[in-house]
């Protein structure tokens, strides 16, 4: 397996993790794929909030030695509901400390110096090892810098794959200068790649991976890992697919090949690209419904206990 640093830190995270999102609905079968994954030297394992998966991740990891990142939802973003939250992603993931604790999308509606402190006051408090972000665009992840006291941003969370690359010159440049590790999302296109609705890239890959004898999967990962400063984390089920892109390791796709895959360029938008516009429209109204939401399901959980009690 090969690491690399995370951000300016002397963490060693693997370049390829597992992506938990839609894992969990039968525990025993994601508990299996998780140690397997952790099993072949891997580490980093990505898990959020919003999965609602954290209990079984949890259980998954225990004893295990990994890397985990889970992030809080954006509308937790208020100091007094991140530090709620993180204390609940730490109840059920069984552990006393997140190793790296990520705002999952940017919350127009809730001040980032707010947002920032708290994240800090969870470092101070020894419940955060580091602080990341996801699906900040360049200004966004600068102000969220420049609002930090203490600490550093080490990572960004963003959508790359083969058919969705654009992240943007400058984000991509900003985050190498500035020793910000990209952990790429959704690196095989959220299973798109495999429509065929995009079968001309899926025919390339494959007609380069047969000079290596590699699979189109392979190729398309081999293709992202070679960036700098960047991990990836698909989502697999099953050892089949975890093997598979254990592949994409330990040989080069060449420069002209590359070129190849480049030259198509990008060929799915990126989720942050539809979802950005309209949550920073709707932010307020729709951290109001969450918050109140959550605060409800706060409510009932303690009259259950009351009634327990
Ligand atoms: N920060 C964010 O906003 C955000 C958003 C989306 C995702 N993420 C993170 O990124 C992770 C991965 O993204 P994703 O789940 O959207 O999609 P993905 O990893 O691009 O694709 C997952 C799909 O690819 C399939 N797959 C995996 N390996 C394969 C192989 N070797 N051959 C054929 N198919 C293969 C999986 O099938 P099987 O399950 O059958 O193996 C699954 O259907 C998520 O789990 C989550 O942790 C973060």
């Amino acid at each position: 397996m090969e690491f690399i640093k995370l951000g300016s830190t002397n963490e060693k995270i693997s370049k390829l993790g597992i992506g938990t999102w839609k894992l969990g609905s039968d525990k025993n079968s994601t508990i299996k794929i998780i140690k397997e994954t952790l099993n072949t030297g891997i580490n980093l394992v990505d898990t959020a909030q919003m999965y609602q998966n954290e209990e079984i991740v949890g259980e998954a990891i225990q004893d295990e030695d990994v890397f985990l990142a889970t992030k809080v939802s954006p509308h937790n973003f208020h100091e007094r509901d991140i530090l709620r939250s993180c204390s609940e992603s730490l109840h059920k993931l069984r552990i006393k400390t997140i190793d790296l604790y990520q705002l999952h999308w940017p919350n127009p509606s809730v001040k980032i110096s707010e947002t920032m402190r708290a994240m800090e006051k969870l470092v101070d408090e020894g419940k955060v090892r580091y602080i990341g972000v996801s699906n900040f665009s360049l200004s966004e992840l600068e102000e969220a810098i420049n609002s930090m006291k203490k600490y550093e941003i080490v990572s960004n969370q963003i959508e790359y794959s083969v058919l969705t690359r654009d992240i943007g010159d400058s984000l991509s440049e900003f985050c190498r200068k500035n020793k910000i590790t990209l952990i790429a999302y959704s690196p095989l296109g959220s299973g798109k790649l495999f429509d065929e609705k995009y079968k001309e890239m899926f025919v390339l890959l494959k007609d380069i991976g047969n000079k290596y004898d590699k699979t189109p999967t392979q190729v398309a990962l081999n293709w992202l890992l070679q960036k700098e400063n960047l991990c990836a984390i698909p989502k697999f089920s099953s050892r089949e697919h975890l093997l598979e892109n254990l592949g994409s390791f330990n040989w080069k796709l060449k420069p002209n090949d590359i070129k190849k895959i480049d030259d198509f360029g990008q060929l799915k938008k990126p989720l942050s690209s539809m979802l950005n516009p309209v949550t920073k429209r709707m932010a307020p109204l729709w951290s109001n419904i969450m918050t109140r939401k959550e605060k409800k399901r706060i409510n009932n959980n303690s009259e259950e206990k009351k009634e327990n009690d």
